[in-house]
């Protein structure tokens, strides 16, 4: 049997990079994936490929700055699906740039995104992750959640957020049947990581699968052990971040 037959995923950030790969990996396992983020096209190209991969696939559009656009996808997965079985808070953004050069907007941009919007999502969702068998959100924070860099003080204080928030979310629901999950990345082979790090070796970088891979286990694991964070790194970073 399929490990995630029958079984609902919503992945936000689904159009490219990381999350595009999260979803095709779901989907392998025949999970029914909904798929979220701005740009419908790649959306739906992605929703083909999770067919092909095995799974169902519905496209949700979604601006994540936005309360009502999330409140809005929530509710497409109560009306459509009536089941959520697993949440991965994955889009983003980043911005690089030192402290005294950051405007105001573009940290509370950072902020609506990456600590915000998963706030909201968690909230509209919890309702259905807890009346699964097994509910469980991943959240994808970053090396930068757990140190900071220079240029990158407002997506490190975004990711510092969504990484707290998990924290406290995971001690709320100990009592319940879902999980929350952290995962840090360091560099990974994606649109984002070139915008900002072109001066990274490409060879050096994690390959998007890879988080999927992670994403995997903790959605599939069994056992007894509780994994709540997971800290790939570049094979050329420090180890021990
Ligand atoms: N790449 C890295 O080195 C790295 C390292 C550590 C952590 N991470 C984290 O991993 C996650 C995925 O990153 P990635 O590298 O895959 O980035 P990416 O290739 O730039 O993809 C970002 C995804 O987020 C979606 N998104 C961005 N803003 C949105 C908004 N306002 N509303 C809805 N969707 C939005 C984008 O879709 P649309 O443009 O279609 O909306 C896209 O699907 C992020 O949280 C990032 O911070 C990345």
């Amino acid at each position: 049997m399929p490990k995630l037959n029958g079984q609902v995923a919503l992945i936000t950030g689904a159009s490219r990079g990381i999350g595009r790969c999260i979803a095709l990996r779901l989907a392998a396992l025949k999970a029914t994936v909904v798929l979220a983020a701005r740009n419908k096209d790649r959306l739906e190209a992605a929703a083909k490929e999770a067919e092909e991969a095995g799974g169902r696939a519905i496209v949700v559009p979604v601006e994540l700055e936005n309360e009502q656009s999330i409140k809005a996808l929530a509710q497409t997965v109560h009306d459509r699906l009536a089941r959520l079985d697993v949440l991965v808070n994955n889009a983003g953004i980043t911005y690089s740039a030192l402290l005294q050069e950051t405007a105001t907007e573009d940290y509370d941009r950072l902020m609506r995104v990456n600590a915000r919007a998963p706030f909201i999502l968690c909230r509209e969702t919890l309702d259905l992750l807890k009346k699964a068998p097994r509910g469980r959100i991943v959240n994808i924070a970053s090396v930068v959640g757990a140190k900071g860099y220079p240029r990158q003080s407002a997506y490190t204080a975004s990711k510092h957020a969504l990484r707290g928030m998990s924290i406290a979310l995971a001690e709320e629901l100990r009592d319940t049947n879902v999980r929350v999950h952290v995962i840090c990345p360091g560099g990974v082979d994606t649109d984002m990581v070139g915008d900002v790090r072109p001066d990274i070796d490409k060879g050096d970088l994690i390959a998007p699968d890879e988080i999927a891979e992670l994403v995997e286990y903790l959605v599939t694991h069994k056992g007894n052990a509780v994994v709540d964070e997971l800290r790939p790194r570049r094979r050329t970073a420090a180890p021990w971040f």
